[in-house]
Protein backbone atom coordinates (compact mmCIF):
# COMPACT_ATOMS: atom_id res chain seq x y z
CA UNK A 1 0.00 0.00 0.00
CA UNK A 2 1.14 3.31 -1.11
CA UNK A 3 2.00 6.15 1.89
CA UNK A 4 -0.40 8.72 0.05
CA UNK A 5 -3.57 5.84 -0.09
CA UNK A 6 -2.60 4.23 4.09
CA UNK A 7 -3.26 8.50 4.64
CA UNK A 8 -6.47 8.47 2.76
CA UNK A 9 -7.47 5.04 4.37
CA UNK A 10 -6.72 6.20 8.27
CA UNK A 11 -8.55 9.91 7.04
CA UNK A 12 -11.80 8.39 6.24
CA UNK A 13 -12.30 5.84 8.76
CA UNK A 14 -11.53 8.41 11.51
CA UNK A 15 -13.86 10.30 9.75
CA UNK A 16 -16.81 7.19 9.42
CA UNK A 17 -15.86 6.36 13.45
CA UNK A 18 -16.43 10.26 14.57
CA UNK A 19 -19.92 10.41 11.91
CA UNK A 20 -20.89 7.08 13.90
CA UNK A 21 -20.07 8.35 17.78
CA UNK A 22 -22.13 11.64 16.36
CA UNK A 23 -24.98 9.26 15.62
CA UNK A 24 -24.59 7.60 18.53
CA UNK A 25 -24.65 10.21 20.71
CA UNK A 26 -27.94 11.69 18.65
CA UNK A 27 -30.04 8.63 19.65
CA UNK A 28 -29.25 9.01 23.17
CA UNK A 29 -28.63 12.67 24.27
CA UNK A 30 -28.74 11.54 27.82
CA UNK A 31 -25.46 10.31 27.77
CA UNK A 32 -24.23 13.85 26.58
CA UNK A 33 -26.28 15.62 29.50
CA UNK A 34 -25.17 13.65 32.12
CA UNK A 35 -24.71 16.89 34.27
CA UNK A 36 -28.18 17.35 35.96
CA UNK A 37 -28.59 20.39 38.22
CA UNK A 38 -30.79 19.40 41.59
CA UNK A 39 -32.03 22.12 43.43
CA UNK A 40 -32.85 21.22 47.04
CA UNK A 41 -35.49 23.42 48.63
CA UNK A 42 -36.97 22.97 52.19
CA UNK A 43 -40.54 24.42 52.51
CA UNK A 44 -41.33 23.91 55.75
CA UNK A 45 -42.63 21.60 58.52
CA UNK A 46 -45.73 19.35 56.74
CA UNK A 47 -48.13 19.71 59.95
CA UNK A 48 -47.95 23.71 59.33
CA UNK A 49 -47.95 23.22 55.69
CA UNK A 50 -51.24 21.01 55.14
CA UNK A 51 -53.04 22.28 58.29
CA UNK A 52 -56.03 23.98 56.43
CA UNK A 53 -55.89 22.30 53.33
CA UNK A 54 -54.97 19.37 51.19
CA UNK A 55 -53.36 21.13 48.32
CA UNK A 56 -50.60 24.36 48.68
CA UNK A 57 -49.28 26.03 46.41
CA UNK A 58 -45.91 27.29 46.40
CA UNK A 59 -43.67 29.73 44.05
CA UNK A 60 -40.36 27.84 43.50
CA UNK A 61 -37.41 29.04 41.70
CA UNK A 62 -40.39 31.38 39.63
CA UNK A 63 -42.28 28.04 39.02
CA UNK A 64 -45.28 27.49 40.57
CA UNK A 65 -45.52 23.76 42.51
CA UNK A 66 -48.76 22.40 43.86
CA UNK A 67 -48.02 20.10 46.80
CA UNK A 68 -51.14 17.71 47.41
CA UNK A 69 -51.74 15.37 50.48
CA UNK A 70 -53.46 12.01 49.49
CA UNK A 71 -56.02 10.19 51.66
CA UNK A 72 -52.88 8.08 52.05
CA UNK A 73 -51.10 10.68 54.17
CA UNK A 74 -48.24 11.07 51.09
CA UNK A 75 -47.43 13.63 49.39
CA UNK A 76 -46.79 14.56 45.43
CA UNK A 77 -45.38 17.33 44.25
CA UNK A 78 -46.20 18.81 40.34
CA UNK A 79 -45.10 21.47 38.41
CA UNK A 80 -48.45 23.89 38.33
CA UNK A 81 -47.91 24.10 34.90
CA UNK A 82 -50.37 22.42 32.25
CA UNK A 83 -48.18 20.63 29.34
CA UNK A 84 -51.17 21.80 26.82
CA UNK A 85 -49.97 25.23 26.39
CA UNK A 86 -48.45 26.31 29.81
CA UNK A 87 -51.41 27.58 31.92
CA UNK A 88 -51.65 27.48 35.59
CA UNK A 89 -54.25 24.09 37.10
CA UNK A 90 -55.37 24.52 39.96
CA UNK A 91 -56.77 21.58 42.29
CA UNK A 92 -60.08 21.48 42.73
CA UNK A 93 -60.83 19.17 45.69
CA UNK A 94 -64.54 18.94 45.03
CA UNK A 95 -63.55 17.33 41.73
CA UNK A 96 -60.51 15.48 43.28
CA UNK A 97 -58.75 16.64 40.05
CA UNK A 98 -56.24 19.32 38.62
CA UNK A 99 -58.32 21.90 36.45
CA UNK A 100 -57.09 24.29 33.76
CA UNK A 101 -59.03 27.01 32.56
CA UNK A 102 -57.24 28.13 29.72
CA UNK A 103 -58.76 25.28 27.21
CA UNK A 104 -60.38 22.82 29.48
CA UNK A 105 -58.02 20.14 30.58
CA UNK A 106 -58.60 18.04 33.45
CA UNK A 107 -55.47 16.27 35.42
CA UNK A 108 -56.09 13.22 37.74
CA UNK A 109 -54.77 13.44 41.46
CA UNK A 110 -51.57 11.31 39.73
CA UNK A 111 -51.21 14.26 37.74
CA UNK A 112 -51.96 12.36 34.04
CA UNK A 113 -54.48 14.47 31.53
CA UNK A 114 -58.16 13.15 31.50
CA UNK A 115 -60.31 15.12 29.77
CA UNK A 116 -59.06 18.35 27.29
CA UNK A 117 -56.39 18.37 25.00
CA UNK A 118 -53.34 17.79 27.10
CA UNK A 119 -51.66 14.70 26.06
CA UNK A 120 -48.82 14.95 28.58
CA UNK A 121 -49.00 14.21 32.31
CA UNK A 122 -48.59 17.07 34.92
CA UNK A 123 -44.74 17.43 35.26
CA UNK A 124 -44.06 16.00 39.05
CA UNK A 125 -41.23 16.65 41.24
CA UNK A 126 -39.60 14.64 43.80
CA UNK A 127 -40.36 15.39 47.39
CA UNK A 128 -39.18 13.99 50.05
CA UNK A 129 -40.17 14.53 54.25
CA UNK A 130 -37.49 14.43 56.61
CA UNK A 131 -39.08 12.35 59.44
CA UNK A 132 -36.66 14.15 62.25
CA UNK A 133 -38.00 17.13 61.53
CA UNK A 134 -41.41 16.72 59.28
CA UNK A 135 -40.34 19.37 57.03
CA UNK A 136 -40.92 18.93 53.42
CA UNK A 137 -37.93 18.87 50.83
CA UNK A 138 -38.72 19.38 47.30
CA UNK A 139 -35.58 18.47 44.84
CA UNK A 140 -35.79 20.07 41.67
CA UNK A 141 -34.04 19.23 38.50
CA UNK A 142 -33.85 20.82 34.81
CA UNK A 143 -36.97 18.85 33.83
CA UNK A 144 -38.98 19.19 36.79
CA UNK A 145 -38.87 23.24 36.52
S1 LIG B 1 -53.18 25.17 28.53
FE1 LIG B 1 -54.20 23.78 29.80
S2 LIG B 1 -55.69 22.88 28.59
FE2 LIG B 1 -54.66 24.21 27.26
Amino acid sequence: MKRRTFFQQIIKYTSLSGLSLLTFLGLFPELINQKKSIRKVILGKASDLFSSSKAIVRKVHDETVILLQKQTGDIEAFNAKCTHAGCMVEWKETQHAFLCKCHGGIFNEKGDPIAGPPKKPLTKIQVDIRISSDEIILYLDDKSV
